[in-house]
């Protein structure tokens, strides 16, 4: 498998105000594979976000050296770290990151109509459908519930073909049977050769990822290979602050 991400003792801190920072991540390094599938847990507020962002490109840390793809994102020109994004990186947000006043179908091919892309329609009602998405593909994204848009965000992604695929909490505001079908179609992408690193509390969930990284103190706390649920649970348990 060849090399995806790589990062190197990465910091990142917060000015909270004149005189206080915080150190949210404090020297974290972390590699992952194409055709891997990483999880990062860790209490709320450990860094989990603030991790991804670093890793995908979106947030540059304070200290440190990223890699994505062997190139280093945030020594690219704003243009160029734009079509870098675009031809390299999807990402799922916490909070979603929909158009609201565009429609359900508008969002989810926005990233192949910026890249040029034919886009088929019977593609995305198949792959909607596969997702139990059941409301209309023409409403307005503001209309639906916090877990249909969920499901609009993660079409985007799987649609946008990318190699390398960022979900943070994917399926935290899905019913169990989402949840599970989300998560399926997010590892068979990584089985096709992506790398996809989710962030999650859902221990279930990570315990069928092929590496787990749990985050504590600005740190990777412990790193379990091939995890299962009952060693998450522990490495969570002692984790608690
Ligand atoms: N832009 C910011 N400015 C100041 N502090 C921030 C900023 N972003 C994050 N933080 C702080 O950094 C810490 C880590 O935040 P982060 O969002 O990475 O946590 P998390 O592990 O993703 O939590 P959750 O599980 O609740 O999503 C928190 O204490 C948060 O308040
Ligand atoms: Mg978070």
């Amino acid at each position: 498998m060849s090399q995806a991400i790589s990062a190197n003792n990465i910091v990142k801190k917060f000015q909270l105000s004149n005189h206080e920072t915080v150190t949210v991540l404090n020297g974290i390094s972390v590699t992952a594979d194409y055709g891997e599938f990483v999880s990062i847990l860790g209490v709320s507020g450990s860094g989990k976000s603030t991790l991804l962002k670093c890793l995908s490109s979106l947030m540059v840390p304070d200290n440190g050296t990223v890699s994505v793809n062997g190139l280093d994102p945030y020594a690219l020109k704003d243009s160029q770290l734009a079509k870098f994004r675009r031809q390299n990186i999807s990402m799922i947000f916490q909070s979603y990151n929909l158009v609201p006043e565009l429609p359900v179908f508008e969002n989810i091919i926005l990233p192949l109509r910026l890249a040029h892309k034919k886009v088929s329609k019977e593609e995305v009602t198949n792959l909607l459908r596969k997702m139990y998405f059941e409301a209309d593909i023409n409403a307005f994204v503001h209309t639906l519930s916090g877990g249909e848009q969920q499901k609009v965000a993660i079409a985007r992604t799987i649609l946008a073909g990318s190699q390398l695929i960022f979900a943070d909490e994917p399926t935290g505001a899905l019913d169990s049977a989402s949840r599970q079908v989300i998560f399926d179609l997010l590892k068979q992408l990584s089985r096709q050769g992506k790398c996809v690193v989710m962030v999650t509390h859902d221990i279930e969930l990570a315990s069928e990822t092929d590496r787990s990284l749990i985050l504590k103190d600005g740190q990777i706390f412990m790193e379990l290979h091939h995890p299962n649920a009952s060693d998450l649970y522990a490495a969570l348990r002692t984790d608690k602050r």
